[in-house]
């Protein structure tokens, strides 16, 4: 199994994904400062990996300021959380841990800020194993979907490299491959950054798994050739109606999807709903630098000296367009605002750390 992060060594360890295909290197993070340049550059990325990031990243913040009570303690941990939750705003799943963190610092009893530290790494070692329990238990319910081998496409990354686990989306077509019920994966390149072309083709290779690119303008194309049986993403917020953000491109795909009568799947953990946001209007969207538009992968440029660009790195696909989302708990289906509501989010608590 690919191991995209992991607390060794005392220091977080990422694949730097800004690496692959060429080289698999490895990155050991001490400080704060580089999990928000790590994040910010996508050295690691994908919703719940920024996650399991962030919280590492309090941890390390925290450890290296040495707060000297805990009310000190709580000050410090809340300003590190704000200023890691600014580096990428679209995935809730890094406020979400960064929250679940706070939260367990507050309900703690313990005053010794050396005790306190201890119990935030415990609770960021504990929301990685968490997700990896997430990414196993949406794969088992996503291949209820698979009643025979199908086509699938998919965009962006969504696989080991995106979680601590074996991925979402791409986690279940892992699973479909395995009980061979996958004909073979179309990948969207994912333009600007090519996380189709550079990461999920390498974990598609990685795992044998037949695969083919396509650059993102082939996906009607394709469609109308009826060589998709299925559209299957992953997303960074969805909000309590069932709006889905996530990468760029993902609406477009949802639009032909529904016109070419292809279900459109969205696999994400609990982590990713977002019940403060009522629809997806209201989910922010990071605009990236507009180089990474004018050029191809920050080195070749490919336009005119000076040329304008605009380069949101995610769309809102609204609920009407998804045929069901698949989480941890079982395969949701409309209408979203009832079935979303009835999850249950009781989830990930560390007791034996709160007595
Ligand atoms: O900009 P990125 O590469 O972090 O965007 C990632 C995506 O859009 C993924 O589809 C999403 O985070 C889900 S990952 C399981």
């Amino acid at each position: 199994m690919i191991i995209n992060i992991e607390w060794a060594d005392d220091s977080l360890k990422i694949i730097d994904q800004t690496k692959l295909p060429g080289k698999l290197t490895i990155r050991k993070l001490s400080c704060v400062e580089e999990v928000f340049e790590a994040i910010g550059k996508l050295r690691v990325r994908g919703a719940p990996a920024l996650g399991i990031a962030g919280a590492f990243g309090l941890y390390l913040g925290l450890r290296n300021k040495r707060p000297t009570s805990r009310q000190n303690f709580l000050i410090q941990a809340r300003s590190i959380a704000s200023y890691l939750s600014e580096s990428r705003p679209t995935a809730v799943n890094l406020q979400w841990a960064l929250q679940e963190i706070l939260d367990s610092i507050s309900r703690s009893k313990k005053s010794n800020p050396e005790h306190l530290l201890n119990l935030v790494l415990e609770q960021a070692k504990l929301l990685l194993q968490d997700d990896i329990n997430r990414c196993e238990n949406i794969s088992k319910h996503g291949i209820d979907l698979f009643k025979h081998r199908l086509t699938v496409l998919t965009h962006c990354n969504t696989g080991a490299l995106a979680t601590a686990g074996m991925g979402t989306a791409l986690g279940i077509i892992f699973n479909a491959a395995q009980q061979g019920k996958i004909d073979k994966v179309l990948v969207d390149e994912t333009r600007p950054l090519l996380q189709g072309a550079r990461l999920t083709m390498w974990e598609l290779d990685y795992h044998k798994i037949p695969a083919v690119l396509i650059s993102d303008n082939m996906a009607a194309y394709a469609m109308q050739r009826e060589m998709v049986d299925m559209v299957l993403v992953g997303a960074d917020r969805i909000a309590a109606n069932g709006d889905v953000a996530n990468k760029i491109g993902t609406y477009s795909l949802a639009v032909l999807a529904e016109h070419h009568g292809i279900p459109f799947y969205v696999a994400a953990p609990l982590s990713t709903f977002d019940h403060s946001v009522p629809s997806g209007e209201f989910i922010p969207i990071e605009e990236r630098d507009p180089s990474e538009i004018t050029r191809i992968w920050n080195k070749l440029e490919i336009s005119v000296p000076g040329a304008k660009s605009w380069n949101p790195a995610f769309d809102v696909t609204p609920a009407k367009f998804v045929s069901g989302i698949i989480t941890e708990q079982g395969i949701l289906f409309p209408p979203f605002e009832k079935s979303i509501k009835q999850l249950n989010y009781q989830v990930y608590q560390n007791q034996e750390e709160l007595k």
